[in-house]
C-alpha cells in the first residue's frame, strides 16, 4: 500500500518523508492556493520543490486547471516537463478522458481526479489513467459511503486487470486509511495528522511510561 500525502505544505511533506514511509503527494488548486502559491512562475517552482523533496520513486500530482482538451495537453505537457516526478492530474470530465489517453499514449503518468462512482472509474481505466483518485471524505459529506465505492473499484479492477491504481483520495481519519487497507486499494492520500494519527495508542504510551520508570530501577 503507498501512502501519498494530500497537502502542498513543504515542511508538511519533509516530516512525513523524514519518516521513511512516503511515497508521493497529491496537490490540488484548493492546497496550492491555502499555502498563498501564486502566479505561474511560482507555482512551477513549488512543484519542483515539492519533486525535490520526495525520493527518488515518488509520485507528485500536479493539477491542470484547463477543461478543454487542448488546454489539458498543453499545461499537462508543461507540468511533466517540471520533473520526471510530476503526476498529471486531470479531472474525470469528457475532455478529461481525451487528455488522460493522449498521455498515456506519450508515456505520461496520471492521476484521474475528482471521481465519485464506479462508471466513471471504469472509464478511467480504459483510458489507461495511472491512477484513479475517489474521494471517499466528500461522498461520506452527501450522507453516502465512500467506503462502498472503494469496494466496488477493487472488485471491477481486479475482474479486468485493469493496471489502474486506487488512489483513495479525500481520506480524513485513520478509520478511512484503514478501510481502505482492508478493501485493498493501492494507495492512500491523506493530510499529515491522519498518517501520524496511525502511531497512536494509550497502551503503547502507558506500556512506554512503565518501561522507562523500570529502567530507571535497572
Ligand atoms: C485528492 O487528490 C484531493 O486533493 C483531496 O484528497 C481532496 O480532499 P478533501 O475532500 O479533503 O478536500
Amino acid at each position: 500500500m503507498k501512502f501519498f500525502i494530500d497537502t502542498a505544505n513543504l515542511n508538511e511533506i519533509r516530516e512525513a518523508y523524514d519518516l521513511g514511509i512516503l511515497d508521493g503527494v497529491t496537490t490540488n488548486p484548493s492546497l496550492m492556493a491555502k499555502e498563498g502559491i501564486k502566479g505561474k512562475d511560482n507555482v512551477f517552482s513549488h512543484y519542483k520543490a515539492i519533486c525535490d523533496i520526495v525520493g527518488i520513486d515518488g509520485d507528485v500530482s500536479a493539477e491542470v486547471i484547463a477543461t478543454d482538451f487542448q488546454g489539458m495537453v498543453r499545461e499537462g505537457e508543461e507540468l511533466a516537463e517540471i520533473d520526471s516526478k510530476i503526476v498529471v492530474k486531470i479531472p474525470m470530465i469528457k475532455d478529461g478522458i481525451k487528455a488522460i489517453k493522449y498521455f498515456t499514449d506519450k508515456g505520461i503518468k496520471t492521476n484521474c481526479t475528482l471521481v465519485f462512482s464506479a462508471g466513471q472509474a471504469i472509464l478511467a481505466a480504459k483510458a489507461g489513467a495511472t491512477y484513479v483518485s475517489p474521494f471517499i471524505g466528500r461522498i461520506d459529506d452527501m450522507g453516502a459511503d465512500g467506503m462502498d465505492l472503494i469496494e466496488q473499484l477493487v472488485i471491477i479492477y481486479n475482474n479486468y486487470e485493469f493496471e489502474t491504481e486506487i488512489l483513495a483520495a479525500s481520506v480524513r481519519h485513520v478509520t478511512h486509511l484503514i478501510q481502505c487497507a482492508e478493501l485493498g486499494a493501492h494507495v492512500v492520500t491523506c493530510p499529515l495528522n491522519v498518517i501520524t494519527g496511525l502511531l497512536k495508542h494509550p497502551l503503547t504510551d502507558l506500556g512506554l511510561e512503565k518501561f522507562l520508570a523500570d529502567a530507571k530501577k535497572m
